[in-house]
């Protein structure tokens, strides 16, 4: 039974950036409750009340994973390490995104899967076979008829967000070959509750998987995890490797030692995300006390990236053009738009990163490293940034 342990308001979409602010427009906003929950029976972590994804993966949908540097680099790694590893001969990504990972694979060899029209168009364009369609037991069971069972199924930062997990486990485990294998990789609840980055909750994060959880779910669709990597993306995550029960794979030493890590930091138990929900309270109250002090001082403050994950922190805050000046953002199809609930204005970095900004609040605290190593002149000239993991503070 799911019990609920942390409130973060009523939110707009992560991604419903708004063209225009004028009455009419602001009128459809679309809001919901943001609420997260815990599962006693299978340790899972996830929204109280999900959105409907078609709402969600549209033809508008934002967010392009080769935007930056960082991912570009990391994409590139994680499909050659696959390829060289298990050898796959057809292998399939389930969120493809525009094709930063699957660019890395030879065209005849890798299917693509992504339900946003605008996102598969690009796939399609550059010669990959891609389906425009949401991951299901009938779309698995067409592509094994049409082509034949997957060696390797990749999806990052996608499963997370799909609600039918049993359905989304069983059409994987009805398409991999006898010992093909399933790599997932999701934000990490065991990172979420040490930084307390409680920005991964939106409205597409209908799950913050654990191995313990993961573990539970995918064994209900003959499936076992076999090994797991923590990795540093979206801030925190963990890449699963998933088999078929029967497999070869044997666990690995390190899935074990994972496994124990979590069960030390209790993310088994209740009490540990009730602490974690007294700890956003905080999370919150330092934020507005800090930014309300740099206002008084008169000071320039403006978001750096307009992620997803800052639209929970500033609906939650409530914070708006009182407190931030604009957000800038790298993704072209952001700018010129207003942030989903708070109104913010978005602009180029060329256009608004300049001599006037005394404080950025990172949106992007997940690209730290890119980021500080771009903008040394920032630096340099005393600008500062602020972040609220693990702690609100200026850096
Ligand atoms: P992402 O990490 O995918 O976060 P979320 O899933 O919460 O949206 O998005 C990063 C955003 O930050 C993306 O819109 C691009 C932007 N960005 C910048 O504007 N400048 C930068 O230097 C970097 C690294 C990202």
């Amino acid at each position: 039974m799911k019990k609920k342990f942390l409130d973060l308001a009523k939110q707009p979409l992560a991604n419903s950036f708004l063209h225009n602010i004028k009455k009419k427009n602001l009128k459809r906003e679309y809001f919901y409750n943001l609420s997260v929950s815990f599962d006693k029976k299978n340790h899972q972590v996830s929204l109280t009340k999900h959105v409907n994804p078609k709402m969600q993966y549209t033809n508008l949908y934002a967010h392009r994973a080769s935007q930056s540097q960082t991912m570009r680099k990391f994409f590139q790694d994680i499909a050659l390490k696959l390829q060289r590893k298990f050898k796959p001969k057809l292998s399939m990504e389930i969120g493809s995104n525009d094709g930063v990972f699957l660019k890395n694979f030879n065209k005849k060899n890798i299917i693509a899967v992504e339900p946003c029209i605008n996102l598969a168009k690009i796939t399609k364009l550059q010669g990959y076979k891609t389906y425009s369609k949401f991951w299901t037991k009938k779309l698995a069971k067409n592509i094994v008829k049409s082509h034949q069972k997957l060696d390797l199924i990749f999806s990052a930062n996608t499963l997370s967000h799909i609600p039918n997990l049993k359905e989304t486990f069983d059409a994987i485990s009805i398409s991999l070959s006898k010992d093909g294998i399933l790599v997932i990789e999701d934000p990490y609840i065991g990172t979420v509750i040490k930084s307390n980055s409680y920005d991964q909750f939106y409205d597409e994060h209908v799950y913050v998987f654990s191995l313990l959880s993961i573990s539970k779910t995918v064994s209900l669709s003959n499936l076992r995890l076999f090994d797991s990597e923590p990795i540093t993306t979206h801030g925190g995550s963990m890449r699963y490797y998933i088999c078929k029960v029967e497999s070869k794979y044997k666990p690995t030493k390190r899935l074990n030692y994972f496994i124990n890590k979590e069960l030390k930091q209790k993310l088994n138990k209740f009490s540990t995300y009730q602490n974690f929900s007294q700890r956003v309270k905080k999370s919150k109250k330092d934020l507005i006390k800090l930014l309300t002090s740099l206002k008084k001082k008169k000071k320039k403050i403006i978001v750096y990236g307009a992620t997803y994950k800052s639209t929970t922190i500033l609906n939650y805050c409530n914070l708006g053009s009182k407190y931030f000046d604009y957000a800038i953002d790298t993704t072209p199809n952001k700018q010129g738009k207003f942030t989903p609930g708070k109104h913010i204005p978005i602009i180029s970095p060329q256009k608004g990163f300049n001599d006037s900004v005394d404080y950025a609040f990172l949106g992007a605290w997940n690209f730290k490293k890119e980021i500080f190593k771009k903008e040394i002149n920032f630096i340099k000239r005393g600008g500062k940034f602020i972040t609220h993991v693990p702690k609100v503070r200026i850096i």
